[in-house]
């Protein structure tokens, strides 16, 4: 098998739940066994770590600013003390890890974090299974390029007419910079019984996430979506959803 983790970027429109998704994709990975994983919580305004229940002190992004600004110790290049620091941002949980990528620089690009990212990723002794990131709202990350290619891109959606229109700009953009449209993949979400989604023409939604009530009421009593009981509706679907994602990764490094 290989070493190399499977990457998954989950993007959508504002509040459509891609940090519930997240959250809860990751905790799904580690249910099943495919841990450990590394989050990384791609949204300036992050929250990926609230889900997770998790406390986070410091971003990349701040890191960056302090590590490429004050004197560094004695006896040490910059380059070591910025590996240094970046091993003091990942914060490490029971069979996760979380980088929180911070506020892009001043040129609104995360091109240096990311080539950081990557270069520090290569170094880091734990082999992930899966990286799960979460991004912010719209596109800007997939125009930019920012977040490189990944191994699949879920796109988060309500599912009705607004949202499908989303689906396709996204999938558009993605695909002009290069993405293979096998690994763009939609998930419906807050789907209430009772009612068919908007007709998708050819397009099968990966997975069709309920609108769940412990999601509600663990948002209201401040607990981390990812805690929601193990028999909750929407973690079951989340749960297949993982192991369908096990058996794609399988697939594509046979
Ligand atoms: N399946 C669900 N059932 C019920 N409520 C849900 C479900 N999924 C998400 N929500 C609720 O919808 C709201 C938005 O969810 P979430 O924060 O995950 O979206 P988001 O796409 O990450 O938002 P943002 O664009 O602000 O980052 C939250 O209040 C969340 O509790
Ligand atoms: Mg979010």
């Amino acid at each position: 098998m290989s070493a190399h983790p499977f990457t998954i970027v989950i993007s959508g429109k504002g509040g459509t739940g891609k940090t519930t998704l997240s959250s809860l994709l990751i905790r799904s990975f580690i249910d099943i066994g495919e841990k450990p994983v590394l989050a990384v919580d791609a949204d300036p305004n992050a929250n990926l770590h609230e889900a997770l229940g998790i406390k986070v002190s410091e971003t990349l992004g701040s890191m960056r600013e302090e590590a490429f600004t004050r004197k560094i110790p004695p006896g040490m290049n910059r380059h070591n003390y910025v590996r240094l620091r970046f091993r003091q941002v990942i914060v490490e949980a029971e069979g996760f890890d979380l980088v929180a990528m911070g506020r892009p620089e001043g040129s609104g690009c995360y091109c240096f974090a990311n080539d950081l990212l990557s270069e520090c990723m290569t170094k880091l002794e734990r082999e992930y299974r899966f990286i799960v990131i979460d991004t912010e709202a719209g596109m800007e990350h997939i125009s930019r390029g920012t977040i490189g290619k990944p191994d699949m891109l879920l796109i988060v959606s309500d599912p009705g007419a607004r949202g499908l229109r989303t689906i396709s700009r996204i999938r558009e953009i993605a695909t002009q910079l290069g993405l293979e449209p096998e690994k763009i993949h939609i998930v419906f979400n807050k789907f209430k019984t009772g009612r068919a989604p908007v007709d998708i023409g050819n397009e099968t939604p990966i997975a069709i996430l309920p609108h769940d009530p412990d999601v509600e009421a663990a948002d209201l009593a401040a607990i981390p979506v990812s805690h929601i009981p193990w028999n909750s509706p929407v973690r079951i679907v989340v749960r297949e959803l993982a192991e369908k994602i096990r058996s794609l990764k399988e697939y594509q490094i046979s």
